[in-house]
């Protein structure tokens, strides 16, 4: 087989071409990328029945010790409810309470990460009629290691109304399965609400959990759609992400049951803050709301105008000025400059539902009429017939076989030139081929994205989905990113992401190959490295047959001895079986094999694993 680079000639890739979708679906934000370690702070999990469900809080102590229940006694408006609990034994007299008091303790999301020499910060509100000496404590799963601890002591006449105390842990051991703890062992009646334990240290110190943020940087997104998915419509409305719920202080925030991917939010991580992982990120934000569109509900047209408004004040707070009344509170929260939002999706796979129509272009003139400048995406598919509506971009998901998206690496060749673009926002390879992130599926993606590249004159950015998903919280299989407490790894998928970081905004030339293979799909790109300065020449190549290749690479175009012989690379994603998976045990089981590439030149004589993707990146 022969590849023919021309680098006499080519097309400037749009900037934003790869990008990453971030939604709140297996617990990717809270209990991963919102490095708040309590779960339920607020006792509120399943809303504002009373008693509540306070789950996963559990108590320390029996019957006779203490009684624990929920009210509505709460100092925050939007949260009322507050665990009440009526110690009954005391550290004199007749009923001595147990060695180390009785009380609650929060497991986080399946355990809290705890680390030696790191520091926690504990916030939370408490009331009392008596005076208080609570201990605060960071302990194993079964209360008998303790990490780090802390007292809140009190008179009455402190906490006879609610009151903020805080305490900062120093971890003293390491133990990735903690817990939190709040004990005391004096008679009386406490409240608590809005239980918070931090890390002192987060990506760029704005809550994040590092290690994940740092592999989302790795594959330098352009863009981060979010926050959903699903999880932007609900099961039905009521349930569904509303932003101004997800604002303001933490405390204040009443949180909300996602009934899609059926869990608890306490949204820390919130509207801000997700604008604000985008600008952390360098990444342009793409904002997703509620059109007025569950699963299974939907607002009338006629009554869509609270909805418009909701977005429109959306929008607002991410970038109107610090004296407009939403960027007032954004201000407030600690970013008077706006955030550079200048794209937003009306709703999330609606385009077939009755409303969608009607409300979407409600939506549409309400935008472009006060921010003429946003680009506005539509649900609808545009990609073999033109739209029934006005749009800058049209949205296209697509979760299917590995030989399916392989093939799809040609879905744009034939769209129309004229309409609007294509965000592919959602893309994967789903089932038996996949697994739970399969190196067949990643090759499969590859060729799918080097169709798209080839395609970024019509699709301007491409999103692979789901990003996340915690270990003990399958929703959806595969997934980019693998994490528990502690640990985190990259699907195969997750690593075929930096073979495509270079490329947005870079030059796409013309690579054609000459070959019998349909196995074989291949593109060639120029970038500059913005470290070194110096400009690459990429040649990707997956081969997905299950025979090596010969591959005669031939350079044409580029002027003489312009392929400079050091510092070219050559990089292989490949395994032994199409089904191979990395896992905690083996993180690195299929990762991405990067060697010096001595032949480079003009001509080039190389070889292409069976099932592989390879890239060359040759110094110009
Ligand atoms: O990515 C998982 C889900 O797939 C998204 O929530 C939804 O948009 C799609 O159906």
């Amino acid at each position: 087989a022969t590849l023919l680079v021309n680098a006499s000639a080519g097309r400037l890739m749009p900037n934003t071409l790869f990008g990453i979708f971030f939604e709140e679906i297996n617990h990717a934000g809270a209990g991963g990328l919102w490095g708040e370690l309590v779960n339920n702070r607020g006792f509120e999990a399943g809303g504002p029945n009373t008693p509540s469900n306070i789950d996963p809080w559990s108590i320390i102590g029996d019957e006779s010790s203490l009684v624990v229940s929920t009210d509505r006694s709460s100092c925050f408006e939007r949260n009322k409810i507050a665990l009440r609990m009526e110690v009954l034994c005391d550290n004199t007299g007749s009923n001595i309470c147990p060695a180390g008091g009785v009380g609650i303790y929060n497991p986080g999301f399946w355990g809290m990460n705890i680390e030696e020499g790191k520091t926690y910060k504990v916030a939370l509100y408490v009331r009392s009629l008596g005076s208080i000496n609570i201990s605060v404590s960071l302990k194993s799963s079964n209360g008998l290691q303790t990490l780090a601890t802390a007292n809140i002591i009190a008179s009455a006449s402190d906490v006879v109304n609610w009151t903020k105390a805080e305490v900062s842990l120093e971890a003293q051991g390491t133990n990735q399965n903690s817990r939190l703890q709040l004990t005391a062992n004096q008679k009386g009646v406490i409240w608590f609400d809005q239980v918070s334990a931090m890390p002192l240290e987060t990506y760029k110190g704005h809550g994040f959990r590092k290690e994940l943020v740092e592999m989302l940087a790795d594959i330098k997104p352009r863009f981060i759609r979010f926050p959903g998915g699903c999880f932007v419509e609900g099961e039905w409305l009521r349930n569904a992400f509303r932003w101004k719920e997800t604002i303001g202080p933490w405390e204040e925030r009443p949180g909300h049951f996602g009934d899609v991917w059926k869990y608890w939010t306490d949204d820390g991580l919130g509207h801000f803050e997700l604008l604000q992982l985008a600008e952390d990120l360098g990444a342009l934000p793409i904002w997703v709301f509620n059109n007025g569109i569950s699963h299974n509900d939907e607002v009338d047209t006629s009554s869509i105008l609270p909805f418009v408004q909701e977005a429109l004040d959306g929008i607002e707070f991410a970038r109107g000025d610090s004296g407009s009344k939403w960027g007032s509170v954004r201000a407030a929260m600690g970013h008077p400059e706006p955030f550079d939002l200048r794209y937003v999706a009306v709703g999330n796979e609606d385009c077939g539902k009755k409303n969608y129509r009607g409300n979407y272009l409600k939506f549409y003139d309400a935008i472009k009429r006060v921010y003429p400048d946003i680009k506005i995406i539509s649900n609808c598919d545009g990609s073999s017939r033109s739209l029934d509506h006005p749009a800058d971009y049209y949205d296209f998901h697509v979760y299917t076989s590995a030989n399916n998206l392989f093939s799809m690496a040609h879905q744009f060749d034939r769209t129309s030139r004229n309409g609007p673009k294509a965000f592919v926002s959602e893309y994967a390879v789903t089932g038996r081929d996949a697994g739970t992130g399969s190196l067949l599926a990643a090759l499969a993606e590859a060729a799918f994205l080097i169709g798209l590249e080839k395609n970024s004159d019509v699709v301007e950015m491409a999103s692979y989905a789901p990003l996340f998903v915690h270990v003990n919280d399958r929703r959806w299989n595969p997934d980019a990113i693998v994490f528990n407490s502690a640990q985190q790894y990259g699907t195969p998928s997750y690593w075929v992401q930096r073979f495509f970081m270079d490329s947005s905004g870079a030059t796409l030339l013309n690579a054609t190959l000459q070959t019998n293979s349909s196995a074989l799909i291949a593109s060639a790109i120029i970038w500059q490295n913005s470290v070194d300065n110096e400009n690459y020449l990429k040649i990707k190549i997956v081969n997905f047959g299950s025979s090596a290749v010969s591959l005669r690479i031939s350079v044409d175009g580029l002027g003489l001895n312009s392929i400079q012989q050091s510092g070219s690379t050559m990089t292989v994603l490949t395994s032994a079986n199409p089904m191979d998976e990395n896992s905690f045990k083996e993180p690195k089981k299929v990762v991405p094999i990067q060697s010096r590439f001595d032949n480079a030149g003009k001509e080039m004589n190389v070889a292409l694993s069976p099932l592989s993707l390879t890239s060359f990146d040759l110094l110009t």
